[in-house]
């Protein structure tokens, strides 16, 4: 079975079973505080194990794109070494919402593993939760019961909490678990030692391949455990492993999920996999990295120095590494890998296809920029190497760290450079600068988030603010988080009007009010689905009823600016091309920011193209089309285009405005006609990203004032100019006489320059056989200056010359020495700088023949000529 129909037979399996087969949900999680990325196939379900809204079906199945690089799953430095941990994987998953439970879920398992997978049945051990007296938790007997009617009792192992009891992260739900292992060993290695005792042993054969979670719990933020309202199954298993076992491979890199890759890599870098413990290592590194670097981009997550951003450049980076320490890649190579790839999975995660020529772009672009910070991070070692070779031969500490945190050196590749020159890396300094930094950001981001107090159990949140600018409020739920520098409460209502911040668009802001009190709303985040309503108080009554209101001028604007958004999407298409996607947007009361994908500047003249057809659309006062609740399949076929990355349910929100024109899913508020937006301008336009473009514009009374302002300027500089039209012409005319005065100028400068030389030349007195000029003199550059000592160099020999002048408002000095006086070092122009500068408080240098300085103190200057002739009398005279 090849790995496409291994796949297809698990979904096909659980349809069997009445499961609704879903989508994987986008890599990048948007609305969790707790998840940067997906990391197990339940993450898009949190919200049904929390009772926090109703499952729509009760049992789903899917293949889920998951990525195990932050957080409490983290196997970034296991991969590549290892033949069985990935950044990327795909978890099968199958579900239950308070439907089916342990005997239907394990029954189930076997069934697909022993009878369609047909894997052998004395390859597997399954694992059961011993319980845990700390957490007060049980033995898990009932299934353990349900396993000893299928499998013999010695391949049944009972596990600990830290193996068998599954968490999403610090807090969230959890339960016991119940895992399946397979010995993909040889005879002959079986029979020295029995497979049960390599089960979590980090034994490359002998893999979990299936978890089967039994959902129970919600671990709050105080560590204490509470029962959920209702029992739920969550699957998971490692579609790679689960390749590997049924194509009796021996590493998940063997099977046919990752084999296109190897292959790809090994032809470019002109080596064999499978010779070569090093460079199979760098392959498998960038066989995996490119799966997780490139859904992560066609998700929405571009390359950054922050957070998920900066997660994915790290991968990225490590790929980079291994390519070019092991396999000799001196050029981008992982872009190319990207197609590859897409290939393999279109039928399965068409959004990589769909964006390739993107995804390539910006990858190409990381790798480039990597490749010239390694090469810098090298000079800077080759630098060093002296201070290295003093210092014991070792790279200390602190320049280790500078290598890995400034130009994104690990320590194994410095300590292989190190062997390269016969150098040691300092590790433990290394460490102990890595443990301080990591003190820092934690203390930086420190929070601490006390947990929901239930003001009405078991109450979901209505949403009325399409409609409604205030409502009749009770508080279901509440917490206070804290962080260093602020604490804040988040309030969660039965109702509520307030937009929380989701698709660009910023979070409403408002009051809670009450006869006798008024809760300041600061703004309005969403946590999955919930809306979460931020005060720095809360009010005095929390079972009180409360009016709350949104500032409903505020929200005017920013309705405005967002279906501005909308026409300008459209408009953009319609000049640019359908190339152009939406990549993120920023949609608040003051400005629209609409990031796109396109690879070149945008021509003035397209912009304003782009800005005649969005204010056109304007004046046509077409009226909003809204549609709330139907199925996306419907919102596709009227053209509405779903962006990569997000997540959909079945059901969509669908905003037109003319069908022909612009037609989106979207969540956000809208103006009722076009019209009320009154008119568009567009203020800028710039690269945020390799292929993606960034326009700032604004409406109604904002786009006025931007307009006014500039009307402003223009007519200040008219004023200025004293001219009513043609003001180009009349600053062009006036640069070419500000150069033709300056050109004037020069010449009367320098002609002046050969006076004052003449002059300097005449003042000239004899110390000890010496021509001694030291005179205070005016210039007006450090440039004139310069050329004043290098004439009278050639106008006088056996000279000794000593300027002062002060420039732009600071004293400069300038020392020039004839070669006869430096040849014999009876002076040094240097020395004698150093020590004039002193009157004027400052310092310099500069040759032997020539030196300058500068001060701070103008005043000095009026000593420095007698100064100079009292030292050169006594230098000379020595
Ligand atoms: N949530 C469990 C896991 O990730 C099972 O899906 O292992």
């Amino acid at each position: 079975m090849n790995s496409a129909e291994i796949r297809q037979k698990f979904l096909d399996f659980f349809a069997s079973k009445e499961h609704q087969i879903v989508p994987s949900a986008p890599i990048v999680v948007k609305d969790d505080p707790t998840l940067m990325f997906t990391n197990a196939g339940m993450n898009q379900f949190k919200d049904y194990f929390l009772g926090n809204k109703p499952a729509p079906n009760k049992r789903v199945a899917d293949t889920q794109k998951c990525l195990r690089v932050s957080g409490k799953h983290n196997d970034l430095e296991e991969v590549g070494y290892d033949t069985y941990h990935h950044t990327m994987f795909e978890m099968l998953g199958n579900w239950s919402f308070g439907d089916y439970f342990k005997k239907e879920a394990l029954e189930w398992a076997w069934e697909l593993l022993t009878e369609v997978y047909q894997l052998p049945k004395d390859r597997l051990y399954v694992s059961v939760f011993e319980g845990d007296a700390k957490e007060n938790l049980e033995r898990d007997d009932e299934a353990f019961a349900i396993w000893k009617t299928m499998v013999s009792e010695d391949r049944i192992l009972f596990g600990s909490k830290k193996d068998n009891f599954w968490e999403m992260g610090d807090t969230g739900p959890c339960g016991p678990c119940s895992e399946i292992h397979i010995d993909l060993r040889s005879e002959e290695e079986i029979a020295q030692v029995p497979g049960r005792d390599l089960v979590n042993n980090d034994h490359p054969q002998v893999v979990e391949i299936w978890n089967n979670v039994f959902m129970e719990f919600n671990r709050l933020a105080d560590g204490s455990l509470v029962k959920l309202p209702a029992q739920h199954v969550d699957t998971g298993m490692g579609f790679e492993r689960l390749c590997m076992a049924i194509q009796g491979k021996r590493s998940n890199y063997d099977t046919d999920v990752f084999q296109p890759l190897i292959r790809f890599v090994a032809v470019e870098a002109d080596v064999n996999y499978g010779e070569n413990e090093k460079t199979d290592i760098a392959i498998r590194v960038i066989a995996d990295h490119i799966r997780a670097i490139a859904f992560a981009i066609a998700d929405g997550q571009l390359p950054s120095n922050n957070k998920a951003g900066y997660v994915i450049r790290r991968i990225l980076r490590r790929a980079v590494r291994y390519g070019f320490t092991f396999l000799n890649f001196k050029k981008p190579f992982l872009y190319k890998l990207a197609e590859v790839l897409a290939e393999q999975l279109a039928h399965v995660f068409p959004e990589l296809k769909a964006q390739l020529s993107f995804v390539q772009r910006v990858i190409e672009e990381e790798e480039n920029a990597f490749l010239r910070t390694l090469e810098n991070g090298l000079k800077r070692l080759d630098m060093l190497e002296d201070k290295f070779k003093e210092n014991n031969n070792t790279i200390d500490g602190k320049t280790a760290f500078e290598l890995y945190d400034t130009f994104g050196f690990p320590l194994d590749l410095t300590a292989l450079i190190a062997r390269e020159k016969g150098l040691k890396v300092d590790e433990a300094g290394f460490g102990v600068e890595m443990e301080q930094q990591k003190n820092r950001s934690r203390n930086a981001s420190a929070t601490e988030q006390s947990d929901w107090v239930i003001v009405q159990p078991d109450v979901p949140t209505e949403f009325i603010g399409y409609d409604y600018h205030a409502a009749e409020s009770h508080i279901v739920k509440y917490r206070q988080v804290k962080t260093k520098s602020k604490s804040e409460y988040q309030i969660v209502l039965d109702k509520t009007p307030f937009y929380a911040e989701s698709g660009g668009q910023v979070g409403d802001r408002g009051y809670l009010l009450s006869d006798t009190e008024q809760v300041e709303v600061l703004d309005t985040r969403k946590e999955n689905d919930l809306i979460l309503h931020i005060t720095s108080k809360l009010p005095q009554n929390v079972e009180a009823p409360f009016r709350s209101e949104i500032d409903a001028i505020r929200r005017n604007f920013i309705r405005k600016n967002h279906s501005a958004t909308h026409l300008l999407h459209a408009a953009l298409r319609k000049v640019l091309g359908d190339h152009v996607q939406q990549r993120g947007s920023l949609v608040n009361e003051k400005v629209l920011r609409f990031d796109f994908s396109h690879f070149t500047k945008v021509e003035d003249a397209e912009l304003r193209e782009v800005e005649a057809i969005v204010n056109e659309r304007i004046r046509e006062t077409i009226p909003l089309e809204e549609q709330r609740n139907i199925p996306i399949a419907d919102a596709r076929d009227m053209g509405a285009m779903a962006l990569f990355g997000e997540k959909y349910g079945d059901f969509v929100r669908v905003i037109s405005f003319g069908r022909e024109h612009s037609v989106e899913l979207c969540g956000g508020t809208h103006v009722y006609n076009t019209g009320e937006i009154g008119y568009f301008k567009i203020v800028s336009e710039s690269s945020v990203a390799a292929g993606v473009r960034r326009i700032e514009a604004v409406t109604a009374t904002a786009a006025e004032e931007f307009v006014q302002g500039q009307l402003d300027e223009l007519h200040a500089v008219r004023q200025v100019l004293s001219t009513q039209s043609n003001t180009a012409h009349a600053v062009e005319k006036l640069q070419e006489e500000n150069k033709a005065l300056q050109k004037q100028l020069e010449q009367f400068e320098l002609k002046q320059l050969t006076s004052l030389k003449d002059s300097l030349v005449q003042k000239a007195q004899q110390v000890e056989g010496v021509n001694v000029v030291a005179e205070r003199v005016e210039v007006s550059t450090a440039d004139y200056l310069k050329k004043l000592a290098f004439d009278m160099r050639q106008s006088l020999d056996n000279m000794a010359l000593v300027l002062a002048a002060e420039i732009d408002g600071k004293p400069q000095i300038a020392v020039m020495l004839s070669d006869e006086l430096v040849s014999d070092k009876r002076l040094n122009a240097s020395q004698l700088v150093r020590e004039l500068a002193k009157e004027i408080k400052g310092g310099g240098g500069g040759q032997p023949f020539y030196a300058t300085a500068g001060g701070k103190d103008v005043a000095g200057l009026q000593a420095v000529p007698a100064k100079a002739i009292e030292l050169l009398k006594t230098e000379l005279v020595k």
